[in-house]
């Protein structure tokens, strides 16, 4: 069975002393949740990580993950971060090739297929984004284009690899921007990112990964949009900055 899945992206927010906070009221408030039905992954920014992990072996309930990656190991590349680094602070996933850093890095997906293999072979989660922007949307040609997100970033990996990745959906017009994409849409979407996988690799891996849906997730939309066969939790942004917003979207799944 695949697991329900969500994770708070705080993009290029908080504090330290802000994130320790927040850290640390999410995490009372999945305690006092007692048992939850999925599981809940922070995503601080990177210099964060070292310390929420001290901080979550002592009161930790969740997992801790970043945000991006450089594809090598180690070497002479200014201001990029390994897997391997993330790894030695405490984080188990990665986010990669989030629309923004698609967008605002020019990320390619030829590139996003080597930061994956570098994330796998540390034994870590990758969370790969895909989606379409507006544009595609408004004539139709959205599962073309995640049709080829996918592809090109993960069909390279053999079925063993592709049972250990996350997937978001995450459409760029709903990014921040108030708009959420219909439970419908999503669904859509998740079930032709599924049978996608089907097509290359089985059923029961298609069936095995966990498919999140991403933009503008809040407290009142987020229980239709999970109760979608094969929408599996969601990537928030915005309303992951506040703790109660956040967990009641975990709650989404009690
Ligand atoms: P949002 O961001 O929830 O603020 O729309 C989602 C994301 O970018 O992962």
């Amino acid at each position: 069975m695949r697991k329900n899945i969500v994770a708070g992206n705080w993009k290029m927010n908080c504090s330290l002393e802000e994130g320790q906070k927040l850290a640390t009221e999410v995490s009372q408030l999945v305690l006092d949740l007692g048992q939850k039905d999925a599981e809940v992954i922070l995503i601080p920014p990177f210099i964060h990580l070292s310390k929420l992990s001290e901080q979550m072996q002592s009161d930790g309930n969740f997992y801790l993950g970043a945000q991006n990656c450089h594809q090598n190991e180690h070497g002479a590349y200014t201001g990029e971060v390994s897997a391997s680094m993330i790894k030695s602070c405490g984080g188990t996933h990665i986010i990669i090739g989030h629309s923004e850093r698609r967008e605002y890095f020019q990320e390619s997906d030829a590139l996003l297929a080597e930061k994956i293999n570098s994330v796998l072979s540390n034994d870590m989660t990758p969370i790969f984004c895909c989606g379409e922007r507006l544009e595609s949307r408004e004539v139709n040609t959205q599962e073309a284009v995640v049709g080829e997100q996918i592809r090109n970033a993960l069909f390279h990996l053999s079925a063993d690899q592709i049972s250990k990745i996350v997937i978001a959906y995450e459409p760029v017009w709903a990014i921040g921007t108030g708009k959420t994409a219909t439970a419908q849409q999503a669904q859509e979407m998740h079930a032709f990112i599924r049978s996608s996988i089907t097509e290359k690799y089985t059923n029961e891996i298609a069936n095995g990964i966990s498919i999140l849906y991403g933009g503008s997730v809040k407290p009142d939309n987020a229980k239709e949009i999970f109760s979608q066969d094969d929408v599996d939790g969601g990537l928030i942004g915005g309303a992951s900055l506040k703790a109660r917003d956040f967990m009641d979207i975990v709650k989404a799944f009690n």
